[in-house]
């Protein structure tokens, strides 16, 4: 099966907060119906992620968009970025809960710190978009309830959470991906500063066993492998994860 490598970046790059709101505003009026519609990924087993922008060419996967504190010494290495991939849908609904409180799978809660290069300053106020694919592998259309997608925001301390599922390893081309969530990080000024994936440990197919090798994707990088463990979440037992992105 040959791959259909999208870039979207032409498209997105341009892509601010305001933007991003402006879709928060359009699903609010739709709301979120049932989550029972079929996914349309009968197409998508060979889509293969790609790395969106200026990044394309930056083999090594590191940031290149823009941050606001590039002239804080550069104490802490940016976060790698890895493909937007052909999946992205913009206009996800702002919510903490991706999952509707229906979808199958494994119960996740993830935890993420932006901190900027200096390793010190918290990033509150940035909006972070974030996706993946089903149980199964599949991902959603977006469309009327945006399935496992949606957009969060930082607090003070540049923190934010995300309750999912874990999702299911999907092939790309003849070979599976790595288990991996999308996220989009936008500034306070809703300028785009990373585009990037996050995996997770004992993933039989991480780095060297990953459909999708760099300069396309990445998951070589140990400070993007979260490693999930059991964690009390309102009386329920979940996999908690956490990881820090520097921008
Ligand atoms: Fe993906």
């Amino acid at each position: 099966m040959s791959e259909e490598f999208v870039d979207e970046s032409e498209e997105n790059a341009g892509t601010t907060r305001r933007e991003v709101l402006r879709g928060i505003a359009a699903v609010a009026v739709i709301g979120v119906a049932g989550c029972g519609g079929a996914s349309n990924n009968s197409n998508d087993t060979g889509g293969a992620d790609t790395l969106s922008g200026d990044a394309a060419s930056d083999s090594g996967g590191d940031v290149a968009d823009t941050s606001s504190d590039n002239d804080s010494g550069a104490a802490c290495e940016a976060t790698g970025r890895d493909a937007q991939g052909p999946f992205y849908e913009e206009g996800a609904p702002e919510r903490v809960d991706l999952t509707g409180g229906t979808e199958p799978g494994e119960a996740i809660l993830l935890t993420g710190t932006i901190i900027g290069l200096d390793c010190a300053t918290p990033k509150g106020g940035y909006v972070v978009d974030v996706w993946q694919a089903d149980a199964s592998g599949e991902y959603s259309p977006g469309g009327a309830d945006y399935k496992l997608r949606g957009i969060v925001r930082t607090d003070e301390s540049g923190t934010f959470t995300v309750r999912s599922i874990k999702p299911g390893n999907y092939l790309n081309g003849a070979d599976y991906r790595p288990s991996h969530v999308h996220f989009m990080v936008f500034d306070a000024d809703g300028t785009r500063v990373l585009t990037t994936q996050v995996y997770f440990a004992d993933d039989p197919y991480l780095g060297a066993n990953d459909s999708c090798q760099p300069p396309t994707c990445n998951s070589y990088e140990a400070e993007r492998i979260v490693t999930l463990a059991d964690s009390d979440v309102d009386g329920a037992t979940v996999k908690a994860g956490s990881f820090t992105f520097y921008v």
